[in-house]
């Protein structure tokens, strides 16, 4: 029997091990499925441990958390639990199941089931393998759906006709995997997808399970190719039907995402989907944006910076003129967040737009006095909004390095107080 487990590298094989001891001592069946049995036949990195058991998934999650140092997280109605390691590391059990739909679009009804039937509610062939880990058929190979063939001869092919009708994320799914892996779309599964776009079955769906597929694209190391494919077949998740977005500003911003990745500041900044998102939908009118923004759930400080790349973009223009001091800048710049100007600096077509957004989001954004109020009302200052503009004058010469010490700080806010 061929050890499938065998090049899984050393910190997850310890890990798969560890939950296989685990699952051994309690008798319950366990394999780990889906996207990492896919990649690790792929011989890819994936470090997203997904394992079915057979048993109470739940109970066995409690038993491991311990061990694992692990915070768990359990839905007791689903039989699933998530482990996160004190690493940042997720391992995800579910007890295995099967899963009906009663509508197109509607989230599945769940209910036990085997390891056969876990495999079978699944979206793709390639998706649809798992790999046995107890003692005995640790390794095993478990592919009932000719997941192995199709990895092979590079395909994405539904496992039954109503794959996409009852799940029609799987659409935004089976383009992913598709341009991700260099894939096809098999024959008959492209036309069950196309009808399913024609029949517009993706309206059945909540807005929020096509964000997380879309945010899933954009998160790809290059997701134009995906989403031009989408728009290509009629449809992109998210945005409503005739959405003008234009690719080649896309590329454009996934160049320059490349670049600045590897530039200070920018090589620790997190957020690019937004950035990419921000893109995607720069040529939508306010009423769509906001229609958009109504369907889906998102952090409040993500909305605001989708709101304001729409303002932004008009600074672009003031950002270019000649002799702008560093403060000037500040003041045009301090209102918006950190995503809504990196928008504009991937964005921006003017070298000089560049360099004074790389020196404030380097430098000045973060610009701090070392005098606070407390040292104004020292020297005599009453209290009141006045303190707090002398401290911004004075914040303003340090950006145009006018102050250096402590001692000057205070004495340009003498000057600036008699001047008020
Ligand atoms: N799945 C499915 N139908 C969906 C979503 C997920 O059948 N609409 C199944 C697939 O078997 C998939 C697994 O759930 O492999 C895990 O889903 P997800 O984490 O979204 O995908 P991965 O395959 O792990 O892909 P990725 O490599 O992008 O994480």
């Amino acid at each position: 029997m061929n050890n499938h487990l065998s090049k899984v590298d050393g910190k997850a094989l310890r890990m798969i091990r560890l939950i296989a001891r685990e699952a051994d001592r309690r008798g319950m069946a366990a394999y780990v499925v889906g996207g990492i049995v896919r990649d690790i036949l792929l011989k890819r990195e994936n470090y997203d441990l997904d394992f079915v058991i057979e048993g109470d998934a739940i109970r066995l999650a409690r038993a491991l958390a311990g061990p694992l140092n692990a915070r768990l997280t359990a839905h007791g109605s689903f039989g699933t639990a998530v482990l996160k390691l004190p690493s940042g590391q997720r391992i995800d059990l579910a007890v295995t199941r099967k899963e009906t739909y009663r509508h197109s679009g509607a989230l599945p009804v769940v209910s036990p089931g085997t390891m056969q039937d876990d495999l079978l509610r699944r979206d793709f062939t390639i998706n649809a393998m798992a790999i046995a880990v107890n003692r005995g058929r640790f390794g095993q190979l478990i592919d009932i759906c000719g997941g192995r063939k199709d990895l092979l001869s590079k395909k994405i092919r539904i496992l039954h006709a109503q794959s996409f009708m009852d799940d029609p994320t799987r659409i935004a799914r089976a383009v992913r995997f598709e341009q991700r892996f260099g894939f096809g779309i098999e024959r008959r599964t492209l036309t069950l997808l196309k009808e399913c776009v024609r029949k517009k079955a993706t309206q059945n769906v909540k807005a929020q399970r096509h964000f997380n597929e879309l945010k899933k694209i954009l998160c790809e190391p290059d997701p134009v190719r995906p989403l031009q494919r989408l728009h290509q077949l009629g449809w992109i998740p998210v945005l409503p039907a005739g959405t003008k977005v234009s690719f080649a500003g896309l590329r454009r911003l996934q160049t320059r995402v490349r670049k600045l990745g590897k530039m200070p500041w920018y090589n620790t900044f997190e957020q690019w989907w937004l950035i990419k998102f921000m893109v995607l939908i720069a040529q939508c009118t306010e009423h769509v944006v906001n229609g958009i923004l109504s369907g889906i759930h998102i952090a409040k400080h993500e909305r605001q910076s989708i709101l304001q790349s729409r303002q932004i973009r008009h600074l672009g223009r003031k950002l270019s003129t000649q002799d702008l001091p560093a403060s000037q800048i500040y003041q045009m710049l301090k209102s918006f967040t950190k995503e809504a100007i990196v928008y504009l600096r991937a964005t921006a077509s003017q070298e000089v737009v560049a360099q004074r957004i790389d020196r404030y989001l380097q430098r000045d954004m973060d610009m701090r006095l070392r005098i606070n109020g407390d040292d104004l009302k020292k020297m005599g200052m009453v209290p009141g909004s006045k303190i707090g503009k002398v401290l911004e004058q004075v914040l303003c010469l340090k950006i145009d390095n006018k102050v250096k010490s402590k001692d000057d700080e205070l004495k340009w806010a003498k000057l600036c107080l008699a001047e008020s």
